[in-house]
């Protein structure tokens, strides 16, 4: 930029010293103008070419002192010559090292540019890759569980479109670059403050980048989790299939119709006005029996006295009165039931005031005729229940059944059943008569012969309701 500048200056400083070489010349002008009007340029020229007359000694000398007056300053134009020519190589240098550092510049650019398209490449990579995965995902899911997931799918579709929107603005960042790129040619200024300002930028462009790989990492994780999970309930469903077919196809195989059989009370959706028929092997007998809620079988039911339970061994082994109403159930299906599988037994009871009470055994089983339909079964008490009766039934564990015809007391002297005009697990008579006498007046004094439960009223209070439930235990992976 300097050198017409230069040259320029060079001209003129040519044009002064022409100048000053016809000022040499013999025919000078006589009247010198003062010095200041030396400098006018062209100016000067008319009084240089008017002719005189003859100069006198005067004017000689004045002439004279002009001249060396001239060379003085011609002397020191010189001296600024030589000066602005030094400044001219400083300033030349001065460019020669600005164009060096911006090549280097240019140079560092390059690389960075290089380095941030390694970048972009490898984060492409990472992306096709993702992509591949979550293609494969979907496809494994889709295989599973088919159109249940599309939900799960349009999420990960609208985590695609993100990547897809952050992957163009990335792709955007080069132009900006390139830009950067071509302003070099710009003051030096500028252009350091706009590079750090895009470096920066795309710092922070790469940073939103790696967290939103990070969280889409996590994403895929959580999906591959859900999936494994799902895969394993798919597998268990499967399994129980697998493992039920054999059973629903044993009728079809056999004699018997395809027609399903209630064993207990936990199949109640079987039951008809909440009486179930109950077939508990295909051989056996079927028998109907009230179900209530939670799977609970109802052996025994007492709330007047239009049932007498002072019956005989065979009315107890068959069973009697009405299942709809008051009944039991019979010892011989008692025993078939309750050696079907293990069964807990609760008693709940309600006097006459209607305040209600309830006992429950873990375990409970009674044996067959052969061993008297003897209580060989009664587990530990439940504390838990509310309202408790407290336990007036463990005294009996063990003990034989007696009617006033079958006496198994372990009474020497006395018949327990026709103590307490009832049937019962008499261990020389006990602390409960829940098959006693049903009393509608007098319960609070009715005596051995009632329907007592000792821990509840006590052995002389009468009960007005009572009912003897059991239920099969069941481990919660059965019931379920
Ligand atoms: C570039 O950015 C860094 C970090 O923000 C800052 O410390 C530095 O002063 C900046 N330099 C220029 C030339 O702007
Ligand atoms: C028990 O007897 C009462 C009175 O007859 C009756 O209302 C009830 O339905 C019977 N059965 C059961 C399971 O409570």
């Amino acid at each position: 930029m300097g050198t017409p500048t230069l040259r320029l200056f060079l001209v003129l400083v040519c044009c002064a010293c022409s100048w000053t070489e016809a000022l040499q010349e013999p025919t000078v002008p006589t009247q010198a103008p003062p010095a200041p009007t030396l400098w006018r340029g062209r100016n000067y020229r008319p009084h240089h070419a008017t002719p005189t007359v003859a100069p006198t000694a005067a004017q000689h000398s004045e002439i004279k002192q002009l001249m060396t007056n001239l060379h003085d300053r011609v002397g020191i134009l010189a001296t600024l010559d030589e000066d602005q020519r030094h400044r001219l190589e400083v300033i030349d240098k001065k460019i020669d090292q600005l164009l060096d550092s911006n090549t280097g510049r240019m140079e560092s650019l390059k690389a960075q540019q290089l380095n941030f398209q390694q970048r972009l490449d490898s984060f492409e990579h990472i992306q096709r890759l993702t992509r591949h995965t979550l293609d494969e995902l979907k496809g494994e899911t889709d295989q599973i569980l088919g159109p249940r997931q599309a939900r799960e799918l349009s999420h990960k579709q609208k985590n695609r479109n993100k990547m897809r929107e952050l992957s163009r603005q990335t792709r955007d960042i080069p132009e900006q670059h390139m830009d950067l790129f071509y302003r070099t040619e710009s003051p030096p200024t500028t252009q350091g403050r706009s590079s750090n300002g895009t470096e920066l930028d795309v710092a922070s462009r790469l940073d939103a980048l790696a967290t939103f790989l990070v969280s889409l990492a996590y994403n895929v994780k959580e999906t591959q989790q859900g999936v494994a999970k799902l895969l394993q309930s798919t597998n268990n469903i499967r399994r129980r299939l697998a493992n039920r077919k054999p059973q629903s196809a044993l009728p079809a195989q056999g004699v018997a119709p395809v027609e399903e059989h209630a064993t207990s009370c936990l199949q109640s959706y079987l039951a008809v006005n909440g009486i179930l028929k109950l077939q508990l092997t295909p051989q056996s007998d079927a028998f109907y029996v009230p179900c209530q809620d939670d799977g609970w079988t109802v052996v025994m039911n007492r709330s007047s006295d239009d049932v007498s339970f002072e019956r005989s061994w065979l009315d107890y082994k068959e069973g009697f009165g009405n299942i709809a109403g008051d009944f039991f159930i019979g010892l011989d299906k008692l025993h078939a039931l309750t050696s079907s599988t293990l069964h807990e037994l609760r008693i709940w009871m309600q006097d006459f005031e209607n305040n209600v009470a309830v006992a429950g055994y873990d375990s409970f089983a009674i044996s067959g005729e052969r061993e008297l339909y003897a209580l060989s079964l009664l587990g530990r008490y439940q504390e838990h229940l509310h309202p408790p009766a407290g336990d007036s039934l463990s005294y009996h564990a063990g003990a034989k059944f007696s009617t006033f015809d079958s006496d198994n007391d372990n009474c020497l002297e006395c018949s327990c059943a026709q103590r307490h005009k009832a049937g019962g697990w008499f261990n020389a008579c006990g602390t409960s008569n829940l098959m006693g006498v049903h009393y509608s007046k007098d319960y609070q004094r009715a005596g051995e012969t009632g329907i007592y439960w000792d821990t509840f009223q006590g052995k002389d209070y009468s009960l007005r309701r009572i009912k003897m439930l059991i239920r099969p235990i069941v481990q919660d992976e059965a019931r379920r």
